[in-house]
């Protein structure tokens, strides 16, 4: 009779720990507003060859927002993209850092001061941002806006190529920012997305 009274009042202790820390679990989360509460969203990306677009597009459809593509007056052909052969053109960019100026066909965003929070995606190019970003992160003012960076690749993580845009851009609120492989599933993509919003 004693342990039976002994297991009834531990069973109902943890009930009552168990409902106790669902609740406050509960409340924190409804408390703290995600990054993307209310904000004015733009995702701009570059993509060579469609795989950051279509996380691009996927995360802009998830999240309701803008978007935005940088695209390179000369477009990268799949001859230019081939990295295995020493003379292509992202070959020579790659050694030669004065050929990576690459002039886009639209710089500027309409409405730029009207986004509170920039999604910025690009693939991975010998372990950084692929360059024809740059010339978008110099031509704008990022202050007073949280940026936040995606990129897709075979392998190579995000962390350099985040660390050198920073530097590069004026201003920001820069993020850790998140890796896709390059055929990133959709789950993942939404699994993401909804952390933000
Ligand atoms: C020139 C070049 C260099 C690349 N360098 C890397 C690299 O260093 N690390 C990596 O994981 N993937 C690398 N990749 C693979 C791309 O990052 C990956 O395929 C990416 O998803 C391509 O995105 P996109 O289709 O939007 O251009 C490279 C691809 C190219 C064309």
């Amino acid at each position: 009779m004693r342990r039976k009274i002994v297991l009834l009042i531990l069973g109902i202790l943890i009930i009552g720990a168990v409902s106790l820390l669902f609740i406050r679990n509960r409340t924190l989360h409804e408390s703290t507003p995600k990054i993307l509460t209310d904000k004015k969203v733009l995702v701009v990306y570059f993509s060579a060859q469609n795989h950051t677009k279509e996380v691009a597009k996927k995360i802009a459809n998830n999240i309701g927002a803008d978007i935005f593509e940088i695209e390179p007056v000369d477009k990268y052909t799949d001859d230019d993209l081939d990295w295995t052969v020493i003379d292509s053109r992202v070959s020579r960019e790659n050694e030669d850092a004065n050929l990576r100026n690459i002039e886009l066909v639209k710089t500027k965003v309409d409405n730029w001061d009207s986004y509170d929070v920039i999604l910025f995606g690009y693939p991975i190019w010998w372990g950084e941002a692929a360059w024809p970003v740059n010339n978008f992160i110099t031509s704008n003012d990022f202050t007073g806006k949280t940026v936040i960076p995606f990129c897709t690749s075979v392998s190579s993580s995000i962390e350099n190529s985040v660390k050198k845009l920073k530097e590069m851009a004026k201003g920001g609120d820069w993020r850790e920012g998140k890796r896709f492989d390059s055929n990133a599933k959709d789950e993942e993509i939404k699994m993401w997305t909804d952390t933000l919003k």
